[in-house]
């Protein structure tokens, strides 16, 4: 047989069986296991704790189109377990499809269990190689049960090696003696109406900081991941110092290289990049709070790209003067853009040229639209992971701010590049209209990319990491100083953190 009668004969196999998995209806046909993927952290719970756990199903499809609207009601998808007292665990999950042939299942687990059986069928028959039993002992978020080595934390989570953008940060900073340079930190940023910014030091797995600044609300996302990373891993002695503001602080006309870690950075100074607090907080928050996160976002769009809209929707503060620019290109070109601002704060005396402003509009309905535009605010547009992860295509100016994923996407591959004055994004969203089949190509990238190293598991591994590389420059002896308060843990689940049993795999 010659190689396209081979191909031929595979595509016909694969159609039929495809044809009985979408359209079984009396259950006299088996649907083929191997006709779809299971995979994802979810599916690892034993060791990877976080808030909501995850994993990925995709019905595998030669051409990659999106499925019939039935998909997501084929599926059975149940997740139970017991604890090691025999109760059943309390267990809420949800189901976000993505429209392209693949869902994500989401669940949170609110008891320590000591086994799960996480079941997924299609049409009552198990695919891929459900049921997964997990063994061992599944912990809730909220339970202290600190893993000894951080090293084997970063291995069992399966984090990917240290981030460049960590190496770089670190590497004006190759020592850090803190007697020498704390005292310069303080001196340079104890500037209350300006700064913000908390001392924090890890001793003994306890979190301890003291704040200097009149706005220092903002610490609730650097205690909340920090007290989220020692009930996971007992982190080595730290010390360090969280910029709460938006503005890198580390500038490099300063006599002394301060490392100060910040969730912005920019080309001209020296901060050390954290995740965004809006990123953490989606990732700590997720299936709580929180209505956007990068798994939602993925969820909550109504259309596939080819049934979103050929322009570029964009809504936002006047942070910065090229916002405004972006209102005037709009009025020039009107059926490439539905673009507005929904706040006069910064050029409120300009509202009238640039107004009227307009109301919120869901993050989720930007989706409707294939054109995106990551655009600076005051710093980097921190919706930029959000905008990925929505699968439309992104316009990003350039820009001397970044976030601590900006050096690992490539334009023209996750994004398509244009000048930060944006001279040349009419043009560039033309060229998009014209090669819808390379603008969707692109916008599929950047969202693959946003699920290999944007969500919740990536963003603990980046922490796990960075306090990991900081412990490792650290010269200084670490303690507690006088003016620290202990951050306390709060509703602590009450958990065995004794080691890994055997699970019992007959009660199932
Ligand atoms: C712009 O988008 C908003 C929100 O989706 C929508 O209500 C409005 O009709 C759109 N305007 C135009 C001119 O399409
Ligand atoms: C916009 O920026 C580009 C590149 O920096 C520059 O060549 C161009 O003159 C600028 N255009 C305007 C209108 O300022």
């Amino acid at each position: 047989m010659n190689k396209a009668k081979v191909k031929l004969k595979v595509a016909s196999i694969f159609w039929a069986v495809l044809f009985n998995a979408m359209c079984l209806a009396d259950g006299n046909g088996a649907v083929d296991r191997g006709l779809f993927e299971i995979w994802g952290p979810g599916l690892e719970s034993q060791n990877i704790v976080m808030p909501a756990r995850y994993f990925f199903i995709r019905l595998l499809n030669y051409n990659k189109e999106s499925v019939p609207d039935k998909f997501e009601s084929n599926f059975q998808i149940t997740i139970n377990g017991g604890t090691e007292q025999n109760k059943p665990c309390r267990i809420w999950s949800n189901i976000l499809n993505r429209k392209d042939g693949s869902l994500i299942v989401r669940y949170k687990v609110y008891d320590q269990c000591s086994r799960l059986e996480i079941s997924v069928k299609y049409q009552q028959q198990h695919v891929a190689e459900s049921p997964y039993l997990v063994e061992g002992l599944i912990n809730p978020d909220s339970c202290y049960c600190p893993k000894e080595n951080i090293d084997g934390v970063i291995d069992s989570w399966k984090c990917k090696a240290v981030p460049a953008q960590i190496r770089a940060d670190f590497e004006p900073f190759q020592k850090i003696d803190w007697d020498v340079t704390r005292p310069k930190v303080i001196k340079q940023f104890d500037k209350p109406h300006s700064v913000s910014l908390c001392h924090y030091v890890i001793k003994d797995n306890q979190v301890y900081r003291k704040c200097y600044g009149n706005y220092v609300g903002f610490n609730m996302f650097s205690d909340s991941i920090l007290l989220s990373l020692t009930r996971k891993a007992a982190v080595p002695d730290l010390e360090f110092f969280v910029n709460l503001g938006d503005w890198p602080l580390s500038a490099q006309h300063l006599e002394d290289k301060l490392p100060i870690f910040s969730w912005c950075g920019s080309a001209d100074t020296n901060d050390i990049i954290m995740p965004t607090y809006e990123l953490t907080e989606s990732a700590l928050e997720n299936m709580g709070r929180v209505m956007l996160d990068m798994l939602s976002v993925q969820g909550n769009g109504e259309f596939p790209w080819n049934q979103r809209q050929s322009k570029l929707f964009w809504r936002g503060r006047d942070s910065n003067r090229h916002r405004l620019d972006l209102i005037s290109l709009s009025r020039k070109h009107p059926e490439l853009f539905n673009v507005s601002l929904t706040n006069f704060f910064f050029y409120r005396d300009e509202e009238d040229v640039y107004g009227p402003k307009t109301d919120h509009v869901s993050f989720f309905r930007f989706f409707d639209y294939k054109y995106q535009l990551a655009i600076d605010g005051t710093v980097a547009p921190y919706r930029t992971p959000f905008l990925l992860g929505g699968g439309s295509l992104i316009f990003k100016p350039h820009s001397k701010y970044y976030e601590y994923f900006y050096r690992d996407l490539q334009p023209n591959t996750h994004y398509v590049p244009v000048e930060s004055n944006l001279s040349d994004l009419i043009e560039r969203i033309q060229w998009a209209k014209a090669n819808d089949a390379e603008a969707e190509k692109i916008a599929r990238n950047g969202q693959e990319f946003a699920n290999e190293n944007l969500l919740p598991q990536h963003i603990f591994c980046y922490y796990f990491h960075l306090l990991n590389e900081l412990s490792k420059v650290l010269e200084s002896e670490v303690r507690v100083l006088d003016g620290m308060e202990l951050v306390k843990q709060k509703n602590l689940s009450p958990c065995d953190c004794s080691q890994i049993k055997t699970a019992e795999r007959d009660e199932l």
